[in-house]
């Protein structure tokens, strides 16, 4: 069971961000799940505190921005080198949410012998499975301490089959710091199906288990998903659980040298 994940370099990077955990809560205009860096509140102000560590990383997110802002920023504040991809943002209230993911919840059966939960603290086991399930579906992964909660309120869902195989899993986490616009969102997403078991509402049902458990645990007002405008699954599946797509926000992961950081 890795503590971190990925090629060096990522792994680099996530050791680098457990070491500023103390300091980046000190700095509400930025967050962290653990994969990277995420910037929530640009300005002139902001820059200066962020730009060495991004740089340092390689790579920078930006939240609930559009995507005009982003590129702007990211030509600005890092210059050349550095190119992004764009995930559409979902979002919806948890009024919206709790009455369109339990109406999920209420339309699936799953199948005989399979079965649900939610962990908040995930055993080594099934951090590994829940990794493993992730970097199979193109998703890529948490480390341990986002998994597990010890960086923020983290809540996973885990799907089994008969054969106690994991079929899905989906995460929720608190990571925006509570005084920055994002303070009552919560980020949920990593949703993975197994191959074999797709297109057959696992997707929205493990979605709306996270949505519904994370609420009542955490208590946000709002959740947020960013899907690839590609992803029509994904699309489908967040539309289900009561987020709407807002028409020309993304979020952004600018990468130097290019490239794209996840599904
Ligand atoms: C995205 C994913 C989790 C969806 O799970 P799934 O079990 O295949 O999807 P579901 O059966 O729950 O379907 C969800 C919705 O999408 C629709 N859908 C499913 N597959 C689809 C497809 N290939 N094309 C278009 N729509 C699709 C379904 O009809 C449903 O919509 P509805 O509620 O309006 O009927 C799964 O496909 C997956 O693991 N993909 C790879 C990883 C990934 O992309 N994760 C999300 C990252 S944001």
């Amino acid at each position: 069971m890795p503590e971190f994940w990925g090629d060096e370099t990522a792994i680099a990077r996530q050791k680098r961000l457990l070491a500023r955990r103390e300091k980046l809560q000190t700095m509400p205009w930025t967050a962290t799940g653990g994969r990277l860096l995420i910037f929530v509140e640009p300005s002139a102000d902001t820059w200066p505190s962020v730009r060495d560590w991004a740089e340092e990383d390689g790579a920078l997110a930006f939240v609930e921005i559009s995507r005009d802002d982003a590129a702007r920023e990211i030509a600005v504040g890092l210059g050349d080198g550095w190119d992004f991809h764009a995930w559409d943002s979902h979002i919806g209230t948890a009024e919206r949410i709790l009455r369109a993911s339990r109406k999920v919840l209420g339309s699936i059966t799953l199948p005989d012998g399979w079965t649900a939960h939610v962990e908040a603290n995930p055993d080594d086991a099934e951090v590994d499975e829940i990794q493993q399930l992730n970097a199979a579906t193109g998703v890529s992964p948490n480390p341990r301490h986002a998994l597990t909660g010890q960086v923020s309120p983290a809540l996973n869902v885990i799907v089994r089959n008969a054969e106690r195989e994991l079929m899905a899993t989906a995460w929720a986490g608190m990571i925006f710091h509570p005084d920055c616009r994002m303070g009552d969102v919560a980020y949920v997403g990593f949703v993975s199906v197994a191959e074999a078991a797709r297109g057959h509402g696992l997707g929205k049902f493990a979605n709306a288990l996270v949505l519904v458990e994370s609420q009542a645990s955490m208590v946000w007002g709002r959740a947020v998903e960013y899907v690839d405008a590609d992803n029509h699954a994904s699309r489908g599946m967040v539309r289900s659980c009561g987020l709407h797509q807002q028409d020309g926000i993304v979020a952004a992961i600018a990468m130097r040298g290019g490239g794209r950081f996840t599904r």
